[in-house]
């Protein structure tokens, strides 16, 4: 039997490559389609390098455009490869369109599926992620859950228990593997960072897309940085529009290119401070033990506040927030990571798939 992975963002590669490798260590017969989703050599091709992933398959190059243009694209491409390829089990990953795109082609066609980080739930359907994750889990025949409280809005949503399971968080597996090379001494030096200095990634539509918002929010990280440097990856989604509301290299600003999965972490370890509105950063900051101010009204990860060094913070407490986070220092890293957030959650997430191709039902606490 084929496990067809369906990745087509950046955050999908990180969570897949500790399940790839997994399922490869259990001799499971897989290979990835990478739907193309995200193209540029920094949203991609980098992550397979970093992540050691397998050359995919399939890429679909289905590109950028609205939603529904995009999940269209996604629909007509994904429906052809499953029906060529004939895979015993899909996998998807997380919550963006490829994800969505990948449940429902495979739901109508008949074909099994399992979703990884399943259950998570930020409350806000104007998120576009909320409703992929709604549908998604709606789907999905077997869901992976990272946290208990994923776990808990799965069974308030009526999903039998025995679909789900929580085997922590295959995302923070990839940064493990990815501890030993991380160093800040060389992107350091690469963008001419010498003591305390912050790093930010912003790319959420409720915050990049609005001019007034765009503003607020880059007003917000200026307060910022006028107290340390601060560098930005800049997501290509939000360049022009942060640009255009001011957020421009200046003396204790640095605007730059997406980095490489390794370069980026690297960065982060050696940072004072983050402030994102990512969801996998709040993670792995948290497991990196540094203070992350999150820019958003919710989040679908509470466990990275009550377990971790995430705070949630509007545009206009930023600056404030920060100067506290920095007079606080490093942050103490959490006496306990969240349970199971420990480097094995891909091998649990093989294995539960390896039982299930064998006809049997395994539990993942075994
Ligand atoms: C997507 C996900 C989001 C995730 C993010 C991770 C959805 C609905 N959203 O958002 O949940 O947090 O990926 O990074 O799936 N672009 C490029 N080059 C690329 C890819 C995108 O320039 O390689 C630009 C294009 O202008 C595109 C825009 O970014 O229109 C948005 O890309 P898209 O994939 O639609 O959504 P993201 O904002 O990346
Ligand atoms: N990341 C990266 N380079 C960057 C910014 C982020 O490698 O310049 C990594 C980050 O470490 C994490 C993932 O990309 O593993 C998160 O993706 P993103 O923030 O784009 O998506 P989200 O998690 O919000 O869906």
């Amino acid at each position: 039997t084929l496990v067809l992975h369906v990745l087509g963002a950046r955050p999908n590669f990180v969570k897949a490559a500790p399940v790839v490798s997994g399922l490869a260590e259990l001799g499971v017969r897989q290979g990835i389609i990478h739907t193309g989703q995200h193209y540029d050599a920094l949203m991609s091709d980098v992550f397979f390098v970093d992540l050691n992933l397998p050359e995919p398959l399939a890429n679909l190059a289905v590109g950028s455009g609205s939603h529904a243009q995009q999940t269209a694209a996604l629909l007509t491409g994904l429906e052809e490869v499953v029906l060529r390829e004939q895979p015993g089990l899909v996998i998807v990953y997380g919550d963006v369109n490829s994800t969505l795109a990948a449940i429902l082609v495979c739901a109508k066609l008949g074909v099994p599926t399992a979703h990884v980080e399943a259950g998570l739930r930020s409350f806000d359907r104007g998120m576009p992620e909320e409703v992929n994750r709604i549908v998604v889990d709606a789907l999905a025949d077997i869901l992976f859950c990272t946290s208990p409280d994923a776990l808990s809005h799965l069974a308030h949503e009526g999903v039998p228990a025995g679909k789900a399971h929580l085997v922590g968080n295959p995302m923070i597996d990839s940064l493990f593997s990815a501890l030993p090379k991380l160093d800040p001494a060389p992107v350091q030096e690469r963008l001419g960072l010498s003591g305390r200095y912050a790093v930010g990634t912003l790319h959420r539509p409720a915050n990049v897309d609005d001019p007034a918002s765009a503003k607020e929010l880059v007003d917000a990280v200026l307060g910022v940085a006028e107290q340390l440097p601060v560098v930005v990856p800049l997501h290509p989604r939000g360049r022009q529009r942060l640009a255009e509301a001011g957020l421009v290299d200046g003396p204790n600003l640095k605007i730059v290119e997406p980095l490489g999965y390794v370069e980026f972490l690297s960065l982060v370890r050696g940072a004072a401070l983050v402030l994102t509105d990512s969801g996998g950063v709040q993670e792995e900051t948290t497991m990196l033990g540094v203070p992350c101010l999150t820019i958003r009204p919710n989040t679908e990860r509470p466990i990275t506040v009550t377990h971790g060094t995430n705070r949630l913070v509007t545009p206009a407490q930023l600056p404030a927030a920060a100067a506290v986070a920095l007079a606080e220092g490093a942050a103490t890293p959490s006496e306990e990571l969240p349970p199971l957030w420990d480097g094995k959650s891909g091998l649990r997430i093989a294995r539960v798939v390896a039982a299930w191709l064998r006809g049997e039902n395994l539990s993942p606490a075994a």
